[in-house]
């Protein structure tokens, strides 16, 4: 509900835009969660949290998961799994791991970072095998894994395609590296480009996924590898305080959405496309649910829109984020669209 220009109450829906993590449990969803069969997980006695991680662990063809609160905390487990303290691992500049998981990865995992960038946050191998640093001895830090973005949320929602994971995976083995894909909206790449989950997840040694965002589950992601890694994942995510006793009742709601939230992610992309078109982004660049636009004030842009009742984020000064989800049906899209087109400072800049 929003307000009209004489400060009155209106039933016009609000809009929101600012990420698909806003999502709340459809109807459906709370039935699958409220009825959701429960044990003590850290006792390993929950019967739809296992149901959860070997149903995800199967889709990516490894042999276990661990189902984790959050996705920082998926990635922190992840990271640690690969990149021993005192070595580092190589990402996107704008990557997560990096940007928005407050150094978790420095402070707890005890691991550094180096970065090569790209303005969509794509793979650049080239710059990643310029960047590797060998064992060269107790001189210099190793790198000891490479971590990417699929898809790329501060890139756009940008797809990393299965043909330059395959070049990466053979890079990694060329110089002994491990690879993390950081999949929080690895559906979304799933459903944009046809690539199955498990040709993703034969690329990587540790895939991260989340349920709480294009999926619509109120919380939940999962860690993929091999059983040794998730067996000492486990441990850690006890001792960082993650251990989580009936989370059956979370892990139900992201069994619903696995069985019905990943094939209409489509519509996310479309709705995605029709509000760059109104925004004056070509569509063909938009890959996913995630729309960059460029403009002169961002913060000027997400106010306007704001005060006609739709959401949207600044992620830096001159660029606002739209992100479509499962809450945002086509004709909030439609009106969203119209609203946006009519605020002039989002069109590119010449
Ligand atoms: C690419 C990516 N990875 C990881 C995360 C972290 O997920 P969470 O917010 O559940 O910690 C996010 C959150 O938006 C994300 O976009």
């Amino acid at each position: 509900m929003g307000r009209s220009a004489d400060g009155l109450r209106t039933l016009r829906r609000v809009i929101d835009l600012r990420s698909d993590t806003v999502t709340k449990p459809t109807k459906k969803m709370r039935a699958a969660m409220a009825a959701a069969d429960v044990g003590d997980d850290v006792y390993g006695e929950d019967p739809t949290v296992t149901a959860l991680e070997e149903r995800v662990a199967e889709l990516f063809g490894h042999q276990a998961a661990l189902f984790t609160v959050t996705g920082s905390l998926a990635n922190l487990l992840a990271i640690r799994s690969l990149v021993p303290v005192g070595t580092e691992v190589l990402c996107e500049a704008q990557a997560h791991i990096v940007r928005a998981e407050l150094g978790a990865h420095a402070a707890v995992n005890g691991v550094t970072m180096r970065t090569w960038s790209d303005p969509s946050g794509r793979m650049d191998l080239d710059q990643i095998e310029t960047l590797v640093a060998p064992d060269l001895g107790p001189f210099l830090v190793r790198t000891a894994a490479v971590s990417v973005e699929n898809t790329h949320n501060f890139g756009g929602g940008t797809v990393q395609p299965i043909e330059g994971l395959r070049a990466l995976r053979e890079l990694a083995t060329t110089y002994d590296l491990g690879i993390h894909l950081d999949g929080a909206r690895l559906w979304n790449a799933a459903v944009a480009t046809g690539t199955s989950l498990d040709q993703y997840g034969e690329v990587a040694d540790v895939v991260t996924v989340a349920l709480s965002k294009g999926l619509g589950a109120p919380m939940g992601s999962l860690l993929i590898g091999s059983s040794e890694t998730i067996e000492a994942a486990r441990e850690w995510r006890k001792r960082l305080g993650g251990g989580w006793r009936q989370a059956g009742v979370v892990a139900a709601a992201g069994l619903h959405a696995l069985d019905h939230h990943i094939d209409r992610l489509a519509d996310d992309h479309a709705n995605a496309r029709l509000l760059a078109e109104a925004c004056g982004v070509d569509p063909v660049d938009v890959e996913t649910n995630i729309v960059a636009v460029p403009c002169a004030d961002a913060a000027a842009v997400v106010s306007a829109a704001r005060d006609e009742d739709v959401l949207c984020s600044a992620v830096g000064p001159r660029t606002v984020r739209l992100v479509t989800h499962l809450d945002v049906p086509a004709s909030d899209a439609r009106r969203a669209a119209e609203v946006l087109s009519h605020l002039a400072p989002a069109r590119p800049q010449s």
